[in-house]
C-alpha cells in the first residue's frame, strides 16, 4: 500500500496511528541531526521527522533525499512540540515520525524551484510544464478549473441540457479566423479542417431536435497570440431551440453568479441583474464593445460643437462624417506632460491622429486647442462634460470607431493609472443590436460581425441597408474582457441565402461550402439560437491571472509553440509520401 491518508490529512485525531504516505520531497531541513521534511502531494502537505537513535535506516535515507524525490514513509503520528504549530496548514498541529522510508524515484534537481512562487522566466516554465503545474499557483488554478466545469455541468444538466460531442476534424468554419488543417491520407490532396467552434454541428443538433445541447469543447484558430488567446482554447458551448435572446441571456446570467458566490466569494458582483447594453451604446459612452464597467467614466459626444468650430483638425473631422469625442477625467489635471504623452501614444495606436486636452485650472485653461475655440463653445464644452477645476478633458476627432476607440483605450489606461481597476470587483454587463455586417475597409465587401448563421433583428430591410441592419447576437463582457457571445441564428434557407448573397458568397460557393447547412434548413429547421464562453477567459479573471495560459495545463506559447512537446515540428518523408505532400517553403 502507498498511503493510507494523503498530506493534507492527518491531524490531531490521528495522533499515535500508524500511517503510510506517499509524495514528493517539497522542502528538507537539517536541524542538528533531526531531519524535518515537508512532504507533499496535490492535497498538501504534512512534516516528517526522523529520529536518529531509534529508526537509523530511515534517517540515513532521508539524509539523502533531495527536493522532488518521490518517497513512501511509514510512520507515527504525534502532536508538534509546543510553538512548533504551523497555523497555515491542515496538518499544522501533528508531525510524522519515520519509522521506514522508501524512496521512490530521485529527481534532478529542478530547473526552477517548485516550493516558491518566484518569477521565473516563462520559456523555461512552459518547457518544463510538468514540474510548474507542481507549484502552488498553477495547481490551484487546475483545481479551480475543474470545478468550475464540474459545476457548470450539473447546472445545464439541471437544466435539462445533454452534453454531446461534435467531432474534430471537420469541414471550414467561418467564423473568421484561418483555420487549422489535417491533410487526409486516404483522400490525398483534401484536407479536414479543425473547428474554430462547433458552430455548425450545434445548430444542427437542434435540427436533430436536442433542444438544449451543451458541451464543453476545444476550438482551434489560427490567429495571432495574445495574452486572452490561444490557437486551442475551450469553450462552453450552448445551443437552444424555441427560445428568446433573452432567455438565453437569463439562463446563462444565473450560472455565471453561482460560480462567481461559489469560486470567487472574495469578489463583488458590481451590478444585479447585469446591465445591457446596445453595441452603439458602447461604443459611445465607452469607446468599447466590451466596457470595462468597474469604474465611470464615460466618453461623450461633442460633434455638434465642432461643427462650425475654428480648429481645422476637428472641423475636418466632422465635415468628412467623422465626430469628436470627449473624455473628462476627474482630478486628471495632475497628469504630467509625460503621462499625457502615454495616452497620446496610446490613442494612436488605435488609429486616432492625436489626443487633444484641456486642463482645467483655476482661472484658465491650459491646452494646446482652446485658442482655436470661441468662447461659447468651450463653456458648450465644459457643460456637456461637466468640468471642473482639476480636471483634465481628451479629445478624439475621427471617424465613429476610431474616435470612440481611442478614446475607450485612453480611458482604460487612465483608470490603470489612477488604479481604479480593482481586482475584487467583478463588473459583467451583456452588450447586444451589434451590427450585422462590417465594411473591410482593404476588400470594400462586407463581412459578419458576429458569424454568417446570426439572424439579422428585422429581416425585411437586410438588403436595402445592409450597414445599419442589426443583428440579434449578444456578448457577455466582464471587466472589459468579452468571456462569451451568441446570437439567436437563421433557421430558414431563404434568409440563410440572402446573408450569404450580402456577404457575396455566390450561390455555387454557398452550396459547396454551407451546402449541409441550407439542406438541414429545408427538413424542419426550429427557430434556435445559443451562446459560447471563453472558458479559459473565465477561468482567468477569478484566478486573478494575467493571462490564459495560467489557467491552460499545457498552453502554446506566444508564438504558438508547444516548448514541452515540440510542437509543431517536421514529419517524416515517408508520412508525407503518405499524404501525397511535398514541403517547397519559400524562404521568407
Ligand atoms: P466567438 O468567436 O465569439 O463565438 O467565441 C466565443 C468566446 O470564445 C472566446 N474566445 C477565445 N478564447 C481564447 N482564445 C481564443 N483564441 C478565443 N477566441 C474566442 C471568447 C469569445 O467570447 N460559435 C460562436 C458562439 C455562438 O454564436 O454561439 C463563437 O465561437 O471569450
Ligand atoms: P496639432 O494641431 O497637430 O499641434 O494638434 C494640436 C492638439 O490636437 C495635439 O494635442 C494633438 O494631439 C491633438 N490632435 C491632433 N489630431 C487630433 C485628432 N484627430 N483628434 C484629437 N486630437 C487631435
Amino acid at each position: 500500500m502507498f498511503r493510507t491518508h494523503t498530506c493534507n490529512d492527518i491531524t490531531i485525531e490521528n495522533s499515535d496511528e500508524e500511517v503510510v504516505l506517499s509524495g514528493w520531497v517539497h522542502r528538507r531541513r537539517d536541524h542538528g541531526g533531526l531531519i524535518f521534511i515537508d512532504l507533499r502531494d496535490r492535497y498538501g502537505l504534512t512534516q516528517i521527522v526522523s529520529d536518529p537513535e531509534k529508526y537509523t535506516d530511515a534517517h540515513s535515507l532521508m539524509n539523502t533525499v533531495r527536493s522532488e524525490f518521490v518517497v513512501k514513509i511509514k510512520g507515527t503520528v504525534r502532536k508538534r512540540p509546543e510553538g512548533q504549530e504551523n497555523d497555515k496548514l491542515n496538518t499544522g498541529k501533528i508531525e510524522v515520525l519515520v519509522t521506514e522510508m522508501e524512496v521512490l524515484n530521485s529527481s534532478k534537481t529542478p530547473p526552477f524551484e517548485i516550493d516558491q512562487d518566484k518569477e521565473v522566466g516563462e520559456d523555461i516554465r512552459l518547457t518544463y510544464r510538468y514540474l510548474d503545474l507542481r507549484r502552488e499557483r498553477l495547481k490551484n488554478n487546475m483545481i479551480l478549473r475543474s470545478r468550475v466545469i464540474k459545476h457548470i455541468r450539473d447546472y445545464f444538466d439541471s437544466e435539462d441540457f445533454l452534453e454531446i460531442e461534435t467531432p474534430i476534424l471537420i469541414k471550414g468554419t467561418p467564423e473568421g479566423s484561418r483555420e487549422y488543417i489535417v491533410p487526409s491520407r486516404i483522400y490525398p490532396g483534401t484536407f479536414y479542417v479543425l473547428p474554430q467552434s462547433p458552430q455548425q454541428l450545434k445548430q444542427l443538433l437542434m435540427i436533430a431536435g436536442f433542444d438544449k445541447y451543451f458541451q464543453i469543447a476545444r476550438c482551434f484558430r489560427d490567429e495571432d497570440q495574445r495574452g486572452d488567446r490561444q490557437p486551442e482554447f475551450t469553450q462552453l458551448d450552448v445551443e437552444m431551440s424555441f427560445v428568446t435572446e433573452d432567455e438565453i441571456m437569463t439562463l446563462n446570467e444565473k450560472v455565471l453568479i453561482e460560480l462567481v458566490e461559489k469560486f470567487a466569494p472574495d469578489k463583488t458582483i458590481k451590478t444585479k441583474p447585469f446591465p445591457v447594453l446596445t453595441y452603439d451604446e458602447a461604443m459611445n459612452r465607452y469607446g468599447s464593445d466590451s466596457p470595462d464597467l468597474r469604474f465611470d467614466f464615460e466618453i461623450v459626444d461633442i460633434t455638434d460643437v465642432c461643427r462650425e468650430c475654428g480648429f481645422g483638425v476637428f472641423k475636418n473631422a466632422v465635415d468628412a462624417g467623422g465626430i469628436v469625442k470627449a473624455l473628462k477625467i476627474e482630478g486628471g489635471g495632475k497628469f504630467s506632460r509625460k503621462e499625457i504623452d502615454e495616452f497620446t501614444e496610446m490613442a494612436k495606436i488605435y488609429g486616432a491622429k492625436g489626443l487633444a486636452y484641456i486642463i482645467v485650472e483655476k482661472d484658465e485653461l491650459r491646452s494646446p486647442i482652446v485658442k482655436f475655440f470661441e468662447k461659447s463653445e468651450i463653456d458648450e464644452i465644459m457643460k456637456i462634460t461637466d468640468a471642473k477645476e482639476g480636471d483634465i478633458i481628451f479629445f478624439t476627432a475621427d471617424k465613429f470607431s476610431i474616435a470612440c476607440e481611442s478614446l475607450g483605450k485612453v480611458r482604460v489606461a487612465v483608470a490603470k493609472k489612477l488604479e481604479l481597476l480593482d481586482d475584487n470587483l467583478f463588473a459583467f454587463c451583456w452588450v447586444k443590436d451589434f451590427p450585422m455586417f462590417e465594411l473591410d475597409d482593404e476588400t470594400g465587401s462586407l463581412s459578419a460581425v458576429h458569424h454568417p448563421f446570426t439572424r439579422p433583428k428585422n429581416v425585411d430591410d437586410l438588403e436595402s441597408s445592409p450597414e445599419t441592419s442589426l443583428a440579434l447576437a449578444y456578448d457577455i463582457v466582464l471587466n472589459g474582457v468579452e468571456v462569451g457571445g451568441g446570437s439567436i441564428r437563421i433557421h430558414e434557407e431563404s434568409v440563410q441565402k440572402r446573408v450569404f448573397d450580402i456577404l457575396g458568397i455566390s450561390d455555387e460557393d454557398a452550396e459547396h461550402r454551407f451546402g449541409h447547412m441550407l439542406g438541414a434548413f429545408q427538413y424542419g429547421a426550429p427557430p434556435h439560437g445559443g451562446i459560447a464562453w471563453g472558458l479559459d477567459r473565465l477561468v482567468m479573471l477569478f484566478a486573478n491571472e494575467p493571462n490564459i495560459r495560467e489557467v491552460i495545463a499545457f498552453p502554446k506559447d506566444q508564438r504558438a509553440k508547444d516548448l514541452m512537446l515540440g510542437a509543431p515540428s517536421t514529419m517524416p518523408d515517408t508520412q508525407l509520401e503518405d499524404l501525397g505532400i511535398k514541403i517547397d517553403i519559400k524562404k521568407k
